[in-house]
């Protein structure tokens, strides 16, 4: 029987989950099938409690459903227990498993781009303190870097990630975001500054260590205006592309039961699409 899986969300049209998954099927000649499944706020809850019925064998969760799936899975990884929102489920003996797949994502992208960027690195600084960067921020702790400064422009949210993550997270303002980039090597954004429609992200990288690395999650353009300027000053960059790819790997492996690879020739597909669409830029 075909194997049915699916990206819920609300709104799902614009979700580039279809296109990964059903590269993957095809690649590897599953008889399976990957759709978009819109759910409504006030529906979702009843959607998750009878997951069994909509005929789905799993799927990926997305905004503004994480926190719902978090509350519907009987069983979760570690990830999803601590961050409280779930991106993939998974039916297993009749029980519905919610797993968070962020932050491997995150980290895994960060890996195939830039395989040294963890090395000797005693500070990173996270931009935003958002539902991003709760999972970038425990990613990075996750990883053994001794200490994440957390900017945001509201900084009650990046002390409430101080609070529940301990010492090693350190909120600052907003505007004390210049003395802290002083020698930076990793600098993360995960504010939605930058997004095709919204604000540039518009602050001053000289201060940077000339080996650091740039990375930003936002993906719509795909060189947002921190990456471009980091580039022009010669510092390494990784798109958060590559994220929104590594993070599928672990749900495709567990609903199809083949590990896929996040291929070149994936990468450019998607970049395709984003082109297509007028979003390269
Ligand atoms: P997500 O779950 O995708 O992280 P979010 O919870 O809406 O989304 O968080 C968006 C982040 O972008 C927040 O850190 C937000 O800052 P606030 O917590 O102060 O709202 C940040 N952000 C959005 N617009 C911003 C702006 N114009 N200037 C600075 N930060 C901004």
């Amino acid at each position: 029987m075909t194997r049915r899986a699916a990206i819920i969300g609300h709104p799902v049209a614009h979700s580039r989950s279809p296109l990964i998954h059903g590269y993957w099927l095809a690649q590897h000649g599953i008889d399976g099938e990957y759709g978009r499944c819109d759910v409504a706020p006030d529906a979702i809850d009843g959607f998750l409690a009878d997951f069994a019925a909509s005929g789905l064998i799993g799927a990926n969760v997305t905004v503004p459903h994480k926190e719902a799936a978090f509350r519907a899975a009987a069983e979760l990884d570690s990830v999803a227990a601590a961050l409280g929102a779930v991106n993939t489920l998974w039916l297993e003996n009749g029980r519905l498993h919610g797993a968070n797949t962020d932050v491997p994502g995150f980290l895994a992208n960060l890996d195939a781009a830039e395989p040294d960027w963890a090395r000797a690195l005693g500070e990173a600084v996270v931009l935003g303190a958002g539902g991003a960067s709760r999972a970038v921020v425990y990613g990075l702790l996750e990883r053994g870097i001794d200490r994440v400064v957390v900017a945001n422009r509201t900084l009650a949210r990046a002390q409430a990630l101080r609070d529940q993550f301990g010492p090693r997270v350190l909120p600052v303002e907003w505007r004390d975001l210049a003395g802290r980039l002083n020698g930076c090597r990793l600098l993360v954004n995960t504010t939605s500054l930058g997004m095709k429609g919204q604000p540039p992200l518009d602050i001053d990288l000289s201060a940077l260590s000339p080996d650091a690395v740039v990375t930003d999650i936002v993906y719509v353009p795909l060189e947002t205006p921190l990456l471009a300027v980091a580039k022009a000053r010669g510092l390494k960059t990784v798109d958060g592309l590559g994220m929104l790819l590594h993070q599928a790997v672990p749900g495709f492996e567990r609903w199809f039961g083949v590990r896929p690879e996040v291929t070149a020739e994936l990468r450019a597909l998607a970049i395709a699409d984003l082109a297509a669409k007028g979003q390269l830029r």
